[in-house]
């Protein structure tokens, strides 16, 4: 049988999640399975045109994230740091795919503990499979009428499908 994560930790995972892709679902799994309690946290407001709305971006990870039952997901704007606490979060997890992502993710984590020093950010690997996939190339893909099958939940194909016809 499957241990819980019966620990009382409460994780938070932010991002843009415009739009979900498999690797963010394969790093829910992992986190969901570690933490107690796991916020997906939508960020509302991008430096970034997002391609979809938050309420879509935040509406597409319920779904796909249903089977989850110590999984959350909200939507959040202004400071991380100042959402992670008012969630009661002891953690802010992110996703590390390959060498490339350390320096941002390093600014970030090291700005954060700034911020808030109570609150530990700590990065996980995807699965393999996934450490090339990311949600701007997946749009560019979808906009360039190439097959994003695979890389993003079925839902999620379906709606760029519909997005960029
Ligand atoms: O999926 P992304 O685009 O890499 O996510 C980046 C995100 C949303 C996690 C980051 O931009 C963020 O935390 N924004 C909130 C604003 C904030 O707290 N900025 C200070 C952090 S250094």
């Amino acid at each position: 049988m499957e241990p819980e994560a019966g620990n009382g930790v409460t994780a938070v995972y932010p991002g843009s999640f415009d739009p979900v892709t498999n690797g963010h679902l394969d790093l829910i799994a992992r986190g969901a399975k570690i933490f107690g309690r796991l916020i997906v946290a939508v960020a509302q407001n991008l430096d970034k045109d997002p391609l979809f709305g938050v309420e879509e971006r935040m509406e597409m990870l319920e779904a796909v994230t249903f089977e989850f039952r110590n999984v959350e997901v909200d939507i959040f704007g202004g400071l991380l740091m100042d959402y992670a606490r008012a969630k009661g979060a002891r953690v802010v997890l992110r996703g590390i795919r390959a060498v490339s992502d350390y320096e941002y993710e390093l600014q970030m984590a090291m700005m954060n503990r700034k911020i808030e020093p109570e609150i530990e950010t700590v990065f996980m690997m995807p699965g393999e499979a996934y450490s090339y996939v990311s949600s701007r190339l997946v749009k560019e893909l979808a906009r360039l009428g190439g097959s994003v099958k695979g890389l993003v939940p079925k839902l999620v194909e379906e709606r760029l499908r519909g997005k960029v016809s």
